[in-house]
């Protein structure tokens, strides 16, 4: 059985996403001995011995904090669903490299997928914590379509509005996930002309 269904369906530890179950989109991160694992493919035999650290579990780390810190006040989420994945990658980067260049950021987090494209905000986020945690907030521009966090004021740390924000990771869980059971090819009606400039 993979790690991520021991701790998702046994242990209820829901806010490590299952995305596409094949380790390609890093949704599933999980830190096994500080090391990045994708936890739809272990087999949880392997982890016997070994220390896993959870998105639950990471911010008791100093570089974890920092990094969900710095999360919050980049305002990166969108949807939220690939975002559990990011941080603890990006927590994993900084453990190892505490002042990653943009080529290590992108090396470590290329397979990290975001549909929302937060990508340039995950950059500067971990620039952020890589920084002292008192150093100034820098204001970023809204990706391409707006952000509707980034249009709200941020809530204070601690705040109810800030501990739902953070929740909103886990919500997502069960609708998000779901399992085609199978495709009938042959009643599909024929796919429509491909528009490129009505995709954008
Ligand atoms: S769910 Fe594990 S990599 Fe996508
Ligand atoms: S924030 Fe939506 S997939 Fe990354």
């Amino acid at each position: 059985m993979p790690l991520l269904w021991v701790l998702r369906d046994l242990l209820g530890m829901n806010e490590t996403k299952f995305g596409c179950g094949v380790a390609l989109c890093g949704a599933c991160t999980v830190h096994l001995d500080g090391i990045p694992r994708r936890s739809c493919v272990m087999p949880v035999s392997a982890t016997a011995g070994h220390s896993i650290t959870t998105i639950e579990g990471v911010g008791a780390t100093a570089t974890g904090k920092r990094v969900q810190q710095a999360w919050l006040d980049l305002e990166v989420i969108r949807c939220g669903y690939c975002q559990s994945g990011q941080i603890m990658a990006a927590a994993a980067l900084l453990a190892k490299v505490p002042a990653p260049t943009d080529t290590d950021i992108d090396q470590a987090l290329s397979g990290n997928i975001c549909r929302c494209g937060t990508y340039p905000r995950i950059r500067e986020a971990i620039k952020q914590a890589a920084r002292k945690p008192a150093a100034a907030k820098k204001e970023l521009p809204s990706p391409a379509g707006g952000n509707r966090h980034a249009r709200r004021r941020k809530p204070p740390v601690g705040s109810r509005r800030q501990i739902e924000a953070i929740e909103t990771i886990g919500d997502r869980s069960d609708r998000a996930s779901t399992t085609i059971c199978a495709i009938e090819a042959d009643r599909a009606g024929p796919c429509p002309p491909y528009d490129v400039r009505g995709s954008r």
